[in-house]
């Protein structure tokens, strides 16, 4: 497995990748690094799909407000490259801060109304980082496929808006949430954790599994599917609400009247920690 630290290098590795490729493409799984098993589905995917795989590792100072955890997000570089070499990924791209973010640099991707729902509205100027990284990475690895997961479903929404408006030529593959065998969707936050905190984090995806029993139960007004998931986090005392949501996975935007495909969205605060969980709305449960 090779590690790229330049753009030029990451170019150079796609380029002359795609010409040896018969078939399949380049896939590109964008990380912040401190991998789990969520991000080894988006590698494993990418693997079954037969591309050849690069992973970045960056973690994206852009995409932290000023009061988040930038300095303290988790940096296991070693152990990260262990994991993606022994599920075959080609090419490692971990560039420094200045390799994306020149002096001077002064663009920056704004996607409009929906870059400010969800946690674009918690956090303002996230998706902003976001989407200013990701379509950097695109322009450097040039792939044919990139790889994200449904656990930032916010994101992969804002991405594919991104990808729509600017005819990027990227196809984007979205991997269903890996979960820990209690429910917890995995995070590379969820280390952040105190024993009691863990404990009390699984709120979170007894709230979106309340929530999709009340739709699948044939509940469709919104209000009553988010009262249901709101009332599991307010259980316990140690989670904050940041929101719950029913939306149109599409704009963000708020729905009254539910249908299959609508998300289910939650954030909530465990102590310092802020975690997400969803899920799609559909029929069965
Ligand atoms: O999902 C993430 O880990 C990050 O937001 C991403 C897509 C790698 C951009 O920094």
């Amino acid at each position: 497995m090779q590690v790229l630290t330049t753009v030029a290098e990451l170019r150079n590795w796609s380029r002359n990748r795609s010409r040896g490729l018969l078939s399949a493409g380049i896939g590109l799984v964008p990380t912040m690094g401190a991998l789990h098993e969520g991000h080894l589905s988006l590698v494993r995917a990418a693997r079954k799909r037969g591309d050849a795989v690069a992973a970045s590792i960056f973690v994206n100072p852009t995409q932290f407000g000023p009061n988040e955890d930038f300095e303290r997000y988790p940096r296991t570089f070693h152990a990260d490259c262990a994991l993606l070499e022994a599920e075959g990924v080609e090419a490692v791209f971990a560039p420094a801060v200045v390799e994306i973010y020149p002096a001077g640099a002064a663009t920056f991707v704004d996607v409009e109304g929906i870059g400010s729902r969800l946690d674009g509205h918690s956090r303002p100027g996230h998706f902003r980082g976001v989407a200013t990284v990701v379509a950097k990475l695109f322009a450097a690895a040039e792939p044919t496929r990139a790889y994200f997961g449904q656990k930032d479903a916010a994101q992969v929404a804002v991405l594919r808006r991104l990808v729509a408006d600017l005819l990027l030529p990227v196809e984007l593959v979205v991997c269903p949430i890996v979960r820990e065998a209690d429910g917890l969707a995995m995070s590379s936050r969820n280390r952040y954790l105190s024993a009691d905190e863990r404990a009390e984090a699984l709120a979170l995806s007894r709230a979106v599994r309340a929530g999709q029993n009340t739709f699948a139960a044939g509940e469709h007004d919104a209000e009553a599917i988010r009262a249901t998931a709101l009332r599991e986090l307010t259980r316990s005392s140690a989670v904050r609400v940041d929101y719950v949501a029913v939306v149109d996975w599409a704009t963000l935007e708020p729905v009254e009247r539910v249908k299959q495909g609508h998300l289910l969205a939650v954030a909530v605060h465990v102590g310092a920690t802020r975690l997400i969980d969803n899920c799609i709305l559909h029929a069965e449960e």
